[in-house]
């Protein structure tokens, strides 16, 4: 099996160009041992002795790039990640939108939603608005690029490293919110009614998402090249309301990027009215 001997540059490239086809995903050499690694497990899996037969499946059938996306991304990710954010949300964002806004509902996306965390932990903190504002109301849309994700997303059942996070920073919201089961939790229906789920390459025009008020693009950027980043950012802003706020990770910036994003607080920015 061919997988045990070196893999020749072209090979490695012919691979990072894949995942840039279909992801965006800017990988360069550094990044090829994590890839391998991935690969291997999937080349195990189809009984492939070589990684250029798997480039051949990837041309051949075009079902199984779901499955390369799946393999190709990073999902890290957790309840509450970035503590301030969720201190600007709940403390600042939501009184003051609610103030000017009574009368409609928040859109808020997720648009790298991962496994769902950061969708859920915007639902729990709407849900704590709500019980003290029956009037707001809110929609949710989690978004990602890989399909098997976006169904754990979907079924909202979490245990180990994800739920002992939670039950260590908020174990109050955990109780009010989760319901033990199968070895782990499973986020109930309060949760669950206000939020939905799409596949959606961030790399598409966006199609039928639109006007959101809270966008939340975090550790998602960091992937892709500068190019990249700017076509993205280019799209979410076409999927805001104009004055909406997008929030992006601990590790990413807007500041080289003349689009129409006026700086708010660090990691937080305000779409500005379009001319
Ligand atoms: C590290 S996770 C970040 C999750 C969450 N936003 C957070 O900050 O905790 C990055 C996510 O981006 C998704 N992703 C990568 N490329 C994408 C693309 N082109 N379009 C949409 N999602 C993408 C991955 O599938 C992954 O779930």
């Amino acid at each position: 099996m061919d997988t045990e001997r070196e893999v020749d540059q072209a090979t490695r490239r012919a691979f990072f160009d894949q995942v840039r086809r279909h992801t965006g995903i800017a990988m360069s050499e550094r990044k090829w041992t994590l890839l391998e690694g991935r690969l291997r497990r999937r080349l195990r899996e189809l009984a492939l002795t070589g990684y250029r037969d798997y480039l051949h499946v990837l041309e051949a059938k075009p079902d199984e790039v779901r499955d390369f996306i799946d393999l190709v991304t990073t999902n890290e990710t957790s309840f509450f990640r970035t503590p301030r954010i969720w201190e600007y949300f709940a403390g600042q964002f939501l009184p003051r939108w609610f103030d000017a806004h009574a009368d409609t509902p928040l859109r808020v996306w997720s648009a790298a939603a991962s496994s769902g965390e950061e969708a859920y932990t915007v639902a729990m903190l709407c849900e704590e608005f709500r019980s003290r504002h029956p009037a707001f109301r809110y929609r949710i849309l989690a978004t990602d690029i890989g399909d098997a994700i976006l169904r754990k997303a979907a079924a909202a059942h979490y245990q180990g490293r994800s739920i002992d996070g939670l039950q260590q920073s908020h174990p109050e919201l955990l109780a009010k919110y989760f319901v033990a089961a199968d070895g782990g939790f499973s986020a109930g229906p309060a949760l669950r009614a206000n939020v939905s789920f799409r596949r959606y390459n961030l790399h598409e025009p966006p199609r039928d998402i639109g006007a959101m008020d809270v966008t939340l693009l975090r550790n998602v950027l960091i992937y892709f090249d500068t190019d990249g980043q700017q076509a993205v950012l280019e799209n979410v802003r076409r999927a805001m309301a104009p004055e909406g706020v997008l929030i992006v990770g601990e590790s990413e910036s807007l500041s080289r990027f003349e689009m129409g994003f006026a700086f708010e607080q660090p990691l937080i920015y305000r779409n500005g009215r379009r001319p």
